[in-house]
């Protein structure tokens, strides 16, 4: 039997139960992690509460980023070791002692990244080097806003944004968010708690405006972003953790000459499983090389995994949450 964090029913953290079930069987193209981190996302917090783009089929646990040690290999696995430390993205039920994933999901961890960090990799920064490097083709020197800047997606953002030659305004609720987005790489801060957001930006980006906007935040953030835009500039639109989705002028694309473009990571990895790979191990690779540094908020035991996603729709989380089955 393995313990698990899950829930039956659609009523955010408090529904969820820790449990036994059966210990999950690798078919032939399978692998069996003992997993030892599993990264939280806002998007996890969605599910619970039954208000994500998927319904998911219960029990269900949250957690769709792992990382762990191989323990047992499906008969036709010939490229993967038993004891090899392994991260992957799985979309979901990730809050279990251990998991069954497909071979073809799971990379090799290098010596130099930990398992608490290398779960906090895939979604946060895979979607973030997805939306500036493929979406929003940034090019060195453009500026780059990022909306809710201290949180797990827009950390990562700053930095791969700062590694493709961006000038990086970092956009949050507080001064110590705005602090720790500094710390990250970005150059400038705006708080929009307390300041004219639509000025500010297009002060920062005098006279052309903003080049890239990161939005993950949605609500009343965005029609002021929007106004400071620059000629031909790329207006990501990555998620609504305020809990709207903005209805926008359409007369502002056209005055502006920019566009909004969507940014949807997971459906991304299932249409081009090859260049999400490549993208992973780039992203190892600058993490082991300390050119990224995903910052975990905290580490947390199974049986804390409601506290550790109600702090995250508390907002108050930096960077990443991470739960450790093993703990
Ligand atoms: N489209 C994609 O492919 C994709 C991929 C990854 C994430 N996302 C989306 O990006 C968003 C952020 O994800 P995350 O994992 O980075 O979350 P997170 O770590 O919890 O950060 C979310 C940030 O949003 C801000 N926020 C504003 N209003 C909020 C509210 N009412 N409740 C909670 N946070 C609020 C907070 O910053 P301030 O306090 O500074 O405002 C917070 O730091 C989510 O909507 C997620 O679904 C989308």
């Amino acid at each position: 039997m393995i313990r698990v964090a899950q829930f039956k029913e659609f009523n955010g953290p408090q529904a969820l139960q820790l449990e036994e079930v059966i210990e999950p069987v690798p078919g032939p193209n399978d692998v069996l992690i003992k997993v030892t981190a599993v990264g939280l996302n806002f998007f996890d917090t969605l599910l619970l509460r039954n208000k994500y783009q998927v319904t998911p089929p219960l029990p269900f646990s949250p957690g769709a980023e792992i990382a762990g040690v191989i323990e047992r290999l499906g008969t036709d696995v010939t490229d993967l070791e038993a004891g090899q430390r392994v991260v992957a993205f799985i979309g979901g039920n990730g809050c279990r002692e251990k998991v069954v994933t497909k071979a073809r999901n799971v990379i090799p961890i290098p010596d130099g990244v930990s398992d608490e960090v290398a779960a906090g990799i895939p979604i946060t920064y895979g979607t973030a080097i997805h939306a500036f490097k493929d979406r929003a083709k940034l090019q060195p020197g453009e500026t780059v806003a990022v909306l809710g800047a201290a949180g797990g997606a827009g950390l990562a953002a700053i930095e791969i944004a700062k590694l493709m030659g961006g000038r990086i305004i970092a956009v949050a609720s507080s001064g110590d968010k705005l602090a720790l987005a500094r710390e990250h790489g970005a150059h400038e801060g705006i708080n929009y708690e307390t300041e004219d957001l639509k000025a500010r930006l297009k002060a920062l980006t005098l006279p052309k405006g903003v080049d890239v906007l990161y939005d993950t935040v949605g609500g009343p953030a965005a029609e002021p972003s929007l106004r400071a835009m620059a000629w031909e500039g790329r207006y990501l639109v990555l998620g609504f953790a305020s809990g709207t989705i903005p209805k926008i002028p359409l007369n502002l694309l056209l005055l502006k000459g920019c566009s909004m473009v969507g940014v949807f990571w997971t459906s991304f990895v299932e249409r081009n499983p090859v260049a999400h790979r490549a993208n992973m191990v780039q992203l190892l690779d600058w993490c082991e090389k300390g050119l990224i540094r995903p910052h975990v908020h905290a580490s947390f035991a199974l049986e804390e995994t409601a506290k550790a996603l109600s702090l995250i729709e508390a907002r108050k989380v930096t960077g990443k949450v991470i739960i450790n089955p093993q703990l």
